[in-house]
């Protein structure tokens, strides 16, 4: 094994809260002195950072583990983070004795000693104990958007959705406290950046673990929206229930706050509902969408939708179907039920058929892509802000959002990177709009 660690690599799964803690790894590696590779191959220590919300994000990890081991012991460093490490812990070190160490979603400040213990001891570390601890460095992150920036502000979830795994795998709420999140927005602004997306399971909890702080989640908005020079705010996740009328007016009153909201209904039928453990009807949720659009009323939504969940019916399911056509979201991520072991809904027998999943599926599918391009039909003629983040794949055209998240690209000179423009709208092609410099 390298005695000598020079250079790393990590490879991120899932979602934007483990894209997060990769760079914040990162930076605590380039603290220790080692250099990003991007090239797996040149690397002395590898980190896999995983994902355990569905099946498939599992099974990527496992074959990509295995093809790693083939030919015995490497002269590498390898580790496994996130949320596979919480749900496996030492099964990944029985499975895969190529690995040396498995660190839970709640430990990575003990990434620098746990890979010194590796080299010293030569032994498989495991360091899965969850206990998050507020001592992070979070100055040091690494992150390669220049522009825009996310930032953590609670970390775990109390929901205890029957079917989702993230409760066990990131444990309880924690509540950053607010001083140490406006310090870290006001030094990326200070850094050039112009947007900040708060990130949480629920967002929504913030603060309520913590009453003695004074600080719920509309109250940290206006702390963060009176920082001089970020333009756009942003934040996901919202659990329905926790939405409350203090957050909708802030969405509206403070300027910097984007007005669009990832807001997962889940289902639409109220006993998948229940059975899910979702605690509202979707009776409810149309209040709660009615009042946020009464309130706000240029809000966009973006939704998360499961199909397929145990007991399922087809009538059911019509259900979440005309919810969709009556809510018209934005943007919908659409996923089919994937039990997962150690949640309650693991103990009910997965009776939809696979192929009626993916039915259900493509039929949701189908109507959002109905829908948005509705919605952008709409926008075509109109002009938008813009903040614009980079060269689009093609190296040629820019690319950039606007504040209900739709992506615009158009021609301009590099020098318009990071800054917010007015676009044109004149044309789209799957999802993305064309348009001109106004
Ligand atoms: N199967 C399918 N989708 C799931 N999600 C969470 N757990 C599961 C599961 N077991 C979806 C939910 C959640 C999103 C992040 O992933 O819709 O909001
Ligand atoms: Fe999972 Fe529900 Fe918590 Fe979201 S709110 S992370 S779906 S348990």
């Amino acid at each position: 094994m390298t005695q000598n660690l020079k250079t790393f690599f990590i490879r991120t799964y899932g979602c934007q809260m483990n894209e997060l803690d990769s760079e914040i790894m990162a930076g605590q590696l380039i603290k220790k002195g080692l250099t990003p590779v991007y090239d797996e191959e040149k690397a002395d220590l590898i980190i896999f950072n995983t994902c355990s919300i569905r099946d498939l994000a599992e099974r990527k990890v496992m074959g990509k583990l295995g093809i790693m081991g083939r030919g015995g012991k490497k002269n590498v460093v390898i580790g496994v983070t996130g949320c596979m490490a919480m749900a496996k812990k030492n099964a990944l070190l029985e499975k895969f004795p190529h690995l040396d160490f498995v660190i839970g979603t709640n430990n990575i400040t003990d990434l620098s000693h746990v890979i010194d213990e590796v080299i010293e001891t030569k032994q498989q570390i495991l360091k899965t104990d969850n206990q998050f601890e507020e001592n992070l460095d979070y100055l040091a992150t690494q992150r390669l958007n220049k522009v825009k920036a996310h930032v953590s502000i609670i970390r775990g979830c109390n929901k205890f959705c029957t079917y989702c795994i993230v409760p066990y795998t990131r444990g309880n709420e924690i509540s950053r406290p607010p001083d140490s999140i406006v310090e870290e927005c006001r030094s990326l602004v200070d850094r050039g950046y112009k947007e900040i997306t708060l990130l949480g399971q629920n967002v929504n909890s913030y603060g309520k673990d913590q009453p003695e702080w004074n600080c719920l989640f509309h109250d940290l908005l206006y702390r963060l929206n009176a920082i001089q020079g970020l333009e756009r705010i942003r934040f996901m996740t919202s659990h329905p229930v926790d939405i409350t009328i203090e957050l909708m007016h802030a969405i509206r009153d403070l300027p910097s706050i984007c007005e669009f909201v990832h807001f997962p209904m889940q289902a639409g039928s109220n006993p998948i509902l229940k059975k899910m453990h979702r605690i509202y009807t979707i009776e409810e949720y149309f209040e709660k969408v009615a009042m946020l659009r009464e309130i706000v009323p240029n809000v966009s939504l973006g939704t998360d939708i499961i199909v397929g969940f145990p007991t399922e019916t087809d009538a059911q399911f019509e259900e979440t179907y005309e919810a969709m056509k009556k809510i018209r979201f934005s943007l919908a991520f659409i996923f089919a039920y994937s039990p997962r072991k150690g949640t309650p809904a693991k103990r009910w027998k997965d009776d939809v058929p696979e192929s009626v999943k993916e039915e259900r599926l493509q039929r949701l599918l189908d109507l959002q892509t109905q829908i948005t391009n509705a919605e952008l039909q709409q926008m075509l003629g109109q002009s938008f802000e813009v903040l614009v983040e980079k060269f689009n794949k093609d190296g040629r055209l820019l690319k950039g959002r606007t504040r209900c998240w739709k992506k615009i690209i158009f021609e301009g000179p590099e020098s318009c990177i990071g800054t917010l423009q007015q676009i044109r709208v004149h044309s789209f092609s799957h999802q993305t709009m064309l348009g001109t410099l106004a």
